[in-house]
């Protein structure tokens, strides 16, 4: 009986020490510039050095139709809807326009956009995606959503910018190269 009390002692106590060393091992390896980074991102104050892009010009863009763009590289196929109605996010005189990548998140498919819904369909798996809602994923294979990207509107050249993206970009681990 002593025994058996006596190995769970020092199993517990093992468990403990060994815990202990492996996770002072990992703070080894991750310099304090790094923790203090990874830690910064967590708590969003680091955003990463996104370009600003022209485009479009809001009264000239189409109403309900994709106009395509690349953001924030060549790479990265995207496109902006002036989508008729105010809906959270838009910007533009009637904050209607949004923008997203077009690479689905499952597997980086270039998903369509259906006037008729307003939502993206992926021709692979059949995602769909709201864009009155943020890209939000409605159905599908995909578990995240539709990674949209961030505008900004100036009145006075009536101009319409991107400057940088929420959620990642299909197949990357950081939206800038
Ligand atoms: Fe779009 Fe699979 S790549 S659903």
């Amino acid at each position: 009986m002593e025994e058996r009390a006596m190995a769970i002692v020092s199993r517990r106590k093992f468990l403990k020490v060994g815990g202990g060393s492996i996770a002072a091992g990992a703070a080894a390896l991750a310099s304090p510039g790094a923790l203090a980074e990874q830690e910064a991102r967590h708590a969003g104050r680091v955003t990463l050095p996104y370009p600003e892009k022209p485009v479009a010009v809001a009264s000239s863009m189409p109403a309900n139709e994709p106009v395509e763009f690349n953001y924030p590289d060549d790479e990265s196929p995207c496109v902006a809807i002036k989508l008729g109605s105010a809906v959270p996010g838009g910007v533009g005189p009637e904050s209607d326009i949004v923008a997203f990548s077009t690479q689905c998140t499952h597997k980086g498919c270039i998903v369509h956009y259906d006037a008729q819904t307003r939502n993206f369909k992926c021709p692979c798996h059949f995602s769909m995606y709201d864009c009155e809602k943020g890209g939000q994923m409605i159905i599908g294979q995909s578990t995240t959503d539709m990674p949209s990207i961030i505008l900004s509107y100036d009145a006075s050249d009536d101009s319409v910018t991107a400057i940088g993206v929420n959620g990642l970009i299909y197949g990357r681990q950081a939206n800038t190269l």
